[in-house]
């Protein structure tokens, strides 16, 4: 007789990065080139319930209540071929995941998506593994879903091997009341990913150039988060964003994920900060979309400014948000 599927339910955060993770040293295993920064972001997240079952004869996945598309359920297996090997379960799983953002607004969801679904595939089986084991885990399925498994401002040490490459808490969430006002410039779905993006990096000429220079930023942004100063903070963010666009710029094909738009705010979130002193600056993924960092109390003017440049720009707004979580199960 078949056993009962064991089922978890867990909801992990989307993260934004201050120190970038572009390209990486060992793909297959997703080793960065580089260590990077991030904060988890409170108000945008995935919740994910993988339940194991014997019945199964493959993986399925649904997203958002629909049956999701080939690539995405190929990328899903392929990590849950990793959770299998570590779990020691030859069961295939029943994955449902949804996001709380607007799906097709061009905000990556990969960081919540495969902490969550590491996170509820382990807790399903009853395998209590460390915040560590569970960011080694993650990074398997996306490099930055590493960074969405422990709280608040995050550190990923790139590591030389598959177990030192995780990422740890460096400030809990209310160390400081920053806010990730994100202009949605294009919901155009990218061309380039970043998966296929990491691996057009190392084309760059400008590559080595980001990768020798980054631990020296990765410290001078970690004690401006730790001594909350915000002005040398914001110029170290707009150069390590500034930087890997550089390098996708000058990658072979080139990358070019600005819009015009995303320019107009990058300008402008400048001249509010340098000449209308709000505490704001932008960093930018692999995308148009224009993340701007503010302090909590500017976050309204923010809004408010960005408005005034497009009416019809669309608006998130986040939080510092908590680490991946297990979700009690419904009585
Ligand atoms: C530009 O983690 O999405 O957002 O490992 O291939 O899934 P994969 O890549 P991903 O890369 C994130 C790139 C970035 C910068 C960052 O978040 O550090």
């Amino acid at each position: 007789m078949a056993d009962e599927p064991r089922s978890a339910t867990a909801r992990a955060h989307s993260n934004i990065a201050f120190v970038k993770y572009w390209g990486n040293r060992d793909h297959h295993l997703r080793l960065p080139a580089n260590s990077s920064i991030s904060m988890n972001l409170a108000d945008l997240h995935t919740t994910t319930t993988v339940a194991w079952d014997s019945d199964l004869q493959q993986d399925t996945l649904t997203i958002n209540g629909a049956i999701a598309a080939d690539s995405a359920v190929e990328r899903v297996r392929n990590h849950l071929d990793v959770l299998r090997a570590r779990c020691k379960t030859g069961h295939f799983a029943r994955v449902c995941s949804s996001n709380n953002f607007p799906m097709g607004t061009g905000i990556a969801s990969s960081a919540s998506a495969f902490a969550a679904l590491t996170v509820a595939a382990c807790a399903a089986l009853g395998l209590r593994l460390s915040e560590r084991e569970l960011s080694v885990l993650a990074r398997r399925g996306s490099g930055s879903a590493a960074r969405s498994i422990p709280p608040g401002y995050v550190e990923w040490h790139a590591g030389d091997s598959h177990n030192a490459s995780f990422a740890e808490t460096f400030a809990p969430p209310n160390h400081w009341r920053l806010i990730d006002v994100i202009a949605i410039v294009s919901r155009a779905h990218k061309r380039t990913g970043s998966s296929a993006g990491h691996e057009t990096a190392g084309a760059s000429v400008l590559q080595p150039a980001r990768i020798s220079s980054a631990a020296e930023r990765l410290r001078a942004v970690k004690s401006a988060i730790k001594h909350r100063d915000f002005g040398r903070f914001a110029d170290l963010v707009e150069e390590d964003s500034n930087l890997m666009h550089a390098v996708m710029m000058t990658s072979k094909p080139p990358l070019l994920y600005w819009e015009p738009l995303s320019f107009a705010i990058m300008k402008a979130v400048r001249y509010w900060r340098t000449v209308e002193k709000l505490q704001v600056c932008y960093t930018l993924d692999a995308g148009p979309n224009v993340h701007c960092i503010c302090v909590a109390s500017d976050a309204d003017r923010v809004i408010a400014r960005l408005r005034s440049l497009s009416s019809e720009l669309d608006i998130l707004r986040s939080a510092v948000g908590c680490g991946a979580y297990v979700l009690a199960p419904e009585s």
